[in-house]
């Protein structure tokens, strides 16, 4: 009898437990149905009561892209960094200009340069059938930019989310705060510094050129007035990026494996191969302020992953709107 009393206390107390577990989860889905959560922060949870499949849909239509285009990865990744060192990550960089707008896209460093807006239209476009105004481009953009690194092979981190859509942009802004590639190592420092990055910071993030191109223009001056530039890498610049003419020809700001995502890029620098003269300002041959860290980075490929992955976090954290603020954009080209 007691023996009985015992084996329906035990299944009472089973039922209750496994009732109670799964009454708190289903609780907490119901409340932040449709408030941000927690409410105003960033959260790596953000989507999955809200959009559970929104992470999976941008991971799949991103990794089938960019294994078809690999350049496209890196196209995204430098989108995501444009958006949000103008005015923080706010998508600010996908509106579109019109007769009675001015957006960033044709800032001078975005004009006839930035790739990608097709695909991350495609991503919403898919995502406004699925979680109608739920996703936002902003985070969509973040999203695609771990998703592109991953797919060619780099770091995976956690993507914080609930950015939500700036209304406006800012082309001053652009113009002035994305870094110029003639920049200095002074200037590097200076325009990072203003985002709140260090120079090992600034210094983790120029990783993203293992991946992606540069045309003719931005590297000409380096190749035909600069020293320290290893010859035979000069010479074979030089054969396809004249003097004059030719601005839009492309090479690859990693020499060595240029659709990879790996620590290439310092080997570069530590070689006089960086193509840019903002990149090649990392390493001075052993006298430069950063020097030790484009070596650190050179020897060390997940020592690179992981400060890249850290520095990366940090650029998504750039004054995001969340909560009230902006809004989730229909379309990432307009404003609603
Ligand atoms: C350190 C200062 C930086 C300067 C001066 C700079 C400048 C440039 C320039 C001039 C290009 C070539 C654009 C063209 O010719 O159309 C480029 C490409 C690129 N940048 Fe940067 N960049 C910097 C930092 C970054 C950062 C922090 C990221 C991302 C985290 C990034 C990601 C990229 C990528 C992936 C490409 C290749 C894009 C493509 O192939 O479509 N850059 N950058
Ligand atoms: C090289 O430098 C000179 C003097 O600063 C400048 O006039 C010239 O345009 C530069 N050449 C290239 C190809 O950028
Ligand atoms: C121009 O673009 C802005 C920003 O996306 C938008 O608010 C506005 O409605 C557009 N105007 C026209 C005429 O399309």
């Amino acid at each position: 009898m007691a023996d009985n009393k015992l084996r329906i206390c035990v299944l009472i107390c089973l039922i209750s437990i496994i009732s109670a577990s799964s009454v708190i989860p289903s609780a907490t889905t119901f409340v932040s149905s449709n408030i941000p959560d927690p409410f105003g922060k960033l959260s790596s949870t953000f989507y999955e009561t809200r959009c559970p499949l929104a992470l999976a849909t941008i991971k799949a239509t991103i990794t089938t892209a960019v294994l078809n285009d690999r350049r496209l990865g890196a196209s995204l990744l430098r989108l995501h960094f444009h958006d949000c060192f103008v005015q923080g990550c706010d998508a600010s960089v996908l509106l579109k200009d019109n007769a009675t707008f001015k957006g960033e896209q044709n800032a001078f460093p975005n004009v006839n340069s930035l790739r990608g807006y097709e695909i991350i239209d495609k991503v919403k476009y898919i995502l406004e059938k699925l979680c109608p105004e739920v996703v936002s481009c902003a985070d969509i953009l973040a999203v695609a930019a771990r998703d592109s690194v991953v797919a060619l092979g780099g770091p995976f981190w956690l993507v914080r989310l609930g950015r939500r859509d700036s209304t406006t942009a800012n082309l001053n802004a652009a113009n002035s705060d994305l870094p110029s590639p003639l920049l200095d190592l002074k200037g590097l420092i200076a325009a990072f510094g203003k985002k709140g990055f260090s120079a090992d910071e600034m210094v983790a993030l120029s990783g993203a050129h293992t991946i992606g191109k540069s045309k003719c223009s931005a590297y000409r001056s380096r190749i035909y007035n600069e020293s320290n530039v290893e010859i035979n890498y000069r010479k074979s610049l030089q054969e396809t990026c004249p003097r004059t003419g030719g601005d839009d020809y492309l090479s690859p700001l990693d020499t060595t494996t240029p659709d990879i995502f790996d620590n290439a890029f310092y080997k570069d620098l530590s070689s006089y191969k960086g193509l840019l003269h903002s990149d090649q300002q990392l390493f001075n041959g052993g006298s430069g302020s950063t020097d030790y860290k484009v070596l650190a980075y050179a020897k060390d490929a997940t020592l690179f992953g992981l400060d890249f992955a850290n520095a990366m976090i940090k650029m998504g954290n750039l004054s995001p709107l969340t909560g009230y603020q902006g809004q989730i954009r229909k379309y990432c080209t307009s404003v609603n």
